[in-house]
């Protein structure tokens, strides 16, 4: 299986896709390096833990466990697991492992971002939207209680170890949020990975090894292309936001309780969709064969309660609007976008008002 590329400029570091590339872990972390740290979650450290605990015989190495979980990813428990790593004997040669889900790689990698103003970090992804997403590109953070993820810093990894193989313990809903990320990756950049989405839902759904690899693999190569080109996200990487501006406003909307993040993101693609027809991007039947490709993932939680007005008023407060102005990213293709600011907010009050 193939290993891709992060390149900077100023970094350069590889991502790893393969089944069992846990055993793998060792070979990445320099040897000069002191203790090493494992930042996850008790549940996940049951079921794969021994894994990484092969991985690191004969090193110096201290796990650390949080409760995990949305509510969780704050900087209290930064606080708790620093002093945790100066507990265990962490200083400026230590080196954090962050093992387990999306909300593990952020605050892991946050944790390593100022952990004595900086050590680095390994990301070791375990669901399917952290390892096509969450995992690659150096974005760490935690949440406050005005909203998601609104401290942070860029801390980019020294290498991303992904494994495939742990996705077959992932709960089916979990599974499913995660697919909206891979269709976003085709529909933003890659045809042949939209088509494998589009043909192959059985194998998809039922996770077939071979088809589980490919769709991983293929978003990590674009994730790492995009990144590579942007790493901070002041022009091609905001592509990658696809689906996510109506996703957000809908997350927060519903008290981030009913959606899960990939199920919003869906719901949001459904609206970037129409709006890109409505914007004359692309044509109603060929909106209407990538949006049958979404909601053949779905089904989506109930949009009860929401309102055109309620998600226009939090599209206007969204942390990615830049002066107020919200840049939108339309389809105009299968594998092609544009960004634009240019759009009349009576298409934006149509197209949210499609998904409700
Ligand atoms: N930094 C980025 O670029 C980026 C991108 C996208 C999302 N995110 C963040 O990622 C977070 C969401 O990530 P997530 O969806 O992975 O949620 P999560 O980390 O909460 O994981 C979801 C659930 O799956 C469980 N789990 C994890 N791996 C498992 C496995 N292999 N088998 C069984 N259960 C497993 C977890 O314990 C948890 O209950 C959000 O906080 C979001 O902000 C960050």
């Amino acid at each position: 299986m193939p290993t891709f590329t992060v390149d900077t400029g100023a970094q350069q570091y590889p991502v790893l896709v393969e089944r069992g590339a846990l055993a793998r872990l060792g070979a990445f972390i320099p040897p000069k390096r002191g203790v090493v740290f494992v930042v996850s979650e008790e549940g996940i450290w049951r079921m794969h833990g021994a894994a990484v605990e092969q991985a690191l015989a004969g090193r110096p190495w201290r796990l650390i466990l949080f409760p995990g979980g949305e509510e969780n990813k704050r900087l209290a428990q930064i606080e708790a697991m620093a002093e945790q790593m100066v507990e265990g004997g962490g200083d400026r040669s230590s080196l954090v492992i962050a093992f387990g889900g999306g909300v593990v790689n952020d605050l892991g990698g946050f944790l390593a971002a100022v952990f004595m103003r900086g050590v680095p970090v390994i990301q070791a992804p375990t669901t399917l939207l952290a390892q096509v997403d969450a995992g690659v590109g150096g974005k760490t953070g935690a949440n406050l209680r005005a909203g998601k993820n609104l401290v942070g810093a860029f801390h980019q990894p020294l290498a991303v170890i992904t494994d495939p193989g742990v996705l077959a313990t992932l709960p089916e809903r979990e599974y499913r949020a995660g697919l909206f990320e891979v269709i976003k990756h085709g529909i933003i950049r890659s045809e042949p990975l939209f088509r494998l989405m589009q043909q192959r839902r059985e194998a998809v759904l039922a996770r077939e090894p071979d088809v589980v690899e490919q769709m991983v693999a293929e978003s990590v190569r674009i994730k790492c292309e995009v990144v590579s080109q942007d790493e901070k996200e002041s022009g091609l990487r905001r592509i990658l936001n696809f689906g996510h501006t109506v996703g957000h406003a809908i997350e927060a909307e519903t008290g981030y309780s009913r959606f899960l993040h990939g199920e919003a993101v869906g719901l949001g693609m459904l609206a970037a969709l129409r709006l890109s027809e409505l914007a004359g991007r692309i044509p109603a039947p060929l909106r209407e064969e990538m949006a049958a490709v979404v909601r053949a993932y779905g089904p989506f939680p109930s949009t009860d309660g929401l309102t055109v007005d309620g998600l226009l008023a939090r599209l206007r407060k969204d942390k990615k609007a830049i002066q107020g102005a919200v840049h939108w990213v339309l389809a105009t293709g299968i594998g092609s976008t544009e960004v634009t600011a240019d759009i009349a907010e009576d298409l934006v009050r149509h197209a949210v008002a499609s998904i409700l």
